[in-house]
């Protein structure tokens, strides 16, 4: 069920926010599930940071659901680390599927849409179909890193999200991991055996799509292997849906 506009004020979001700051990442976890339980969901792209958060929540006996947007068009890669993954947790990751497939799409906007306007694919294919799960959610954790890109740093550790503007419906979006550093998310990682994407491996340090990601040298911005060529750095759905105040 959404979040109700009285379960919790702009005012006390921002209080919490600051709290959590030096807060450890499990207390963060801990207070979300204690208040809304299973109305709360982890979005992951199964990078570094969303899988440091599932495993502190499973190691501390907390069970979020947790949701992927499946694209149709992820390297054969991620879809095989969410196996290893649902394996290695003993969880089931739901994947949401966007409208159309990838070739019903091409038939109705002509072929790799991705080329021509990515917005228009990333809004079919990630924003409508996370926009949908949303609204039956009051908690949307994310595992968004101040440190990944210029867009995002400003992150807080929680916020609250206008997801929907033609509705007006808001969602508490959390992002326990906004404080953390790369370096900290693969010591961890590497230290807890946690399954991950074998492109990181090979140079790749931001993975989406397969069509639009690449693989980037060690320079500051993380996510500059992503649609490489084109003036667009989000996907969408931490921008387009609406503000966070
Ligand atoms: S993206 O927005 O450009 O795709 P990135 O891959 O850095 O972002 O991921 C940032 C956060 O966005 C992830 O930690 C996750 O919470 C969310 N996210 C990104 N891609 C997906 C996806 N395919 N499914 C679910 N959540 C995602
Ligand atoms: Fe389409 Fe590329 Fe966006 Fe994936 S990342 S939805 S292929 S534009």
């Amino acid at each position: 069920m959404s979040l109700k506009p009285s379960e919790i004020s702009a005012d006390e979001v921002k209080r919490l926010a600051a709290e959590f700051e030096t807060a450890p990442l499990a207390g963060v976890l801990r207070w979300i599930w204690d208040k809304f339980g299973t109305r709360s969901a982890v979005g992951t792209s199964f990078q570094g940071a969303g899988l440091v958060m599932i495993d502190h929540a499973i190691r501390a006996g907390i069970t979020f659901p947790v949701f992927t947007l499946d694209t149709g068009l992820l390297f054969p890669e991620t879809y095989e680390l969410k196996q290893r993954l649902e394996r290695h947790w003993g969880i089931t990751i739901e994947a949401l599927p966007p409208e159309q497939t990838v070739a019903q799409q091409a038939a109705e906007y002509g072929p790799e849409l991705w080329k021509k306007a990515p917005d228009t694919c990333c809004t079919l294919r990630k924003v409508v179909p996370l926009q949908k799960k949303l609204s039956t959610l009051a908690v949307w954790l994310t595992g968004l890193r101040r440190q990944q890109s210029g867009t995002r740093e400003k992150t807080q550790v929680l916020e609250l999200y206008h997801f929907d503007v033609l509705r007006d419906l808001y969602i508490l979006k959390a992002n326990p991991m906004a404080t953390w550093r790369r370096e900290q998310v693969w010591d961890y990682i590497k230290a807890h055996g946690i399954p991950y994407n074998p492109l990181t491996d090979l140079g790749y340090r931001s993975i989406g799509c397969l069509p639009c990601t690449t693989k980037s040298d060690g320079g500051e911005n993380e996510r500059a292997g992503r649609w490489t060529g084109f003036d667009k750095s989000e996907c969408g759905i931490h921008t387009f849906l609406g503000d966070s105040i």
